[in-house]
């Protein structure tokens, strides 16, 4: 079996529904179900024994120490992060509790458990460590995508907290010869994902009959990947990737914000035409930038693609339709996630920049 962190998250609970959708290899999946973990997005692994969900922090040693002696998997993927740059911007202690201290936990943990593996299953056993595109900082819009080589720049504690991350889990593969894989992805979209990221922020507050705020000049640039692109690209990096090696997992699909916002509202005005007329894209407003905000995301995929065979199978086109359709067949979904501490997170993150938005 393969032991999943942060798997009730959204990649993580897409990556476990399409794991088990595409074999019978049971997940033991360890979350700590903080306000970005949600049990709902794998709802339909309720009576599935190849599921099994522990709540858990993976800086909790033991726990996971517990776990691998219990489970003996013959793999660990990391998805299990704070993952919001804005929430780092306004309280990044967690994000180097769970990001940094929590992945070296992980890695203690799981360098004992593989230390004591016969030669076999040691042979065999991969530590996936799932990361991003944004440790490699910003670009200007004519310097080339970022390759596997380039220098890490991070700009904001998340990036700074992966980068650590991404360092650590390199260390070990160096240090103490732990087989260690690691993902720097793009951004992704899709299903369950949590609305308080561009994407899906966009989709529930159009219908809702918000502002759509867009941060600052609306003209930074996102590589944009379908998150189920991004479960068969680690899929594929489990089966085949070489120990220590790292894999940028991208799109092709650069696109400035103000462009996807846009793209959103005219999915909407075809699918569900706003009850008052007009465009959706008469809600978009213009708010105070990000601090920091970069400007530019960019990945290179060809070593995947060269080395592993992986392409992504959807374009932005019909990634983006299914994924607004997605939200419009799914309002319980939405209106459960908008809790009281979503709302908490929206009037602090837009309340004073944007009335209107919440
Ligand atoms: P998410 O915030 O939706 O989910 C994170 C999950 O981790 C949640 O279920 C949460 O409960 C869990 N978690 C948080 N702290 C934990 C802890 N200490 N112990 C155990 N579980 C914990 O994030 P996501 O968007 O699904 O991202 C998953 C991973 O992919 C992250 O490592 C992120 O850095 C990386 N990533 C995300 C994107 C993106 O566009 N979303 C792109 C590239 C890489
Ligand atoms: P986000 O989804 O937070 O991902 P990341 O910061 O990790 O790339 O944001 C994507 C882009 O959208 C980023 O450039 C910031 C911008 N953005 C807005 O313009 N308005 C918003 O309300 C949010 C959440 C993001």
């Amino acid at each position: 079996m393969i032991l999943v962190t942060g798997g009730a998250g959204f990649i993580g609970a897409n990556f476990v529904l399409d794991w088990l959708a595409g074999q019978d290899e049971p997940v033991v999946n360890l979350d700590k179900l903080t306000y970005a973990g949600n049990m709902e997005n794998l709802a339909a692994l309720k009576t599935d024994s190849r599921h099994v969900f522990v709540q858990g922090d993976i800086a909790d040693g033991g726990l996971v120490a517990e776990l691998l002696a219990r489970y003996q998997p013959r793999a660990v993927i990391n998805f299990a992060a704070e993952s919001h740059v804005d929430r780092s911007i306004l309280g990044p202690e967690a994000f180097i509790q769970t990001n940094i201290v929590g992945t070296f936990r992980l890695l203690e943990a799981v360098r004992a458990y593989w230390n004591g593996l016969a030669s076999g299953p040691k042979q065999g056993f991969r530590f996936l460590h799932v990361s991003t595109d944004e440790v490699y900082g910003s670009l200007s819009r004519e310097t080339p995508a970022f390759t596997e080589s380039n220098a890490y720049e991070p700009n904001s504690p998340y990036s700074a907290s992966k980068a650590a991350s991404d360092h650590l889990v390199r260390a070990y593969h160096h240090t103490y010869g732990v087989p260690v894989l690691t993902t720097n992805c793009s951004n992704n979209y899709g299903p369950y994902h949590f609305p308080e990221k561009l994407i899906p922020l966009m989709i529930v507050n159009a219908l809702a009959g918000k502002a759509l705020p867009v941060y600052g000049d609306g003209q930074q640039i996102r590589d944009w990947l379908y998150v189920k692109d991004h479960c068969s690209a680690i899929r594929r990096v489990l089966e085949g990737g070489g120990p220590g090696e790292v894999y940028n997992v991208g799109g092709w699909n650069e696109k400035p914000n103000i462009e996807i916002v846009q793209t959103i509202c005219a999915l909407l005005d075809e699918l569900r035409p706003r009850q008052a007329g007009g465009s959706y894209t008469s809600q978009i407003t213009f708010v105070k930038d990000r601090p920091g905000h970069d400007r530019r995301y960019a990945i290179d995929a060809h070593k995947l693609e060269r080395e592993l065979g992986w392409k992504p199978a959807e374009t932005f086109e019909t990634g983006i339709r299914k994924t607004v359709q997605w939200y419009l067949d799914n309002p319980d979904w939405v209106s459960r996630v908008q809790s009281g501490a979503y709302r908490e997170w929206t009037d602090r993150q837009y309340g004073q920049t944007a009335e209107s938005v919440v």
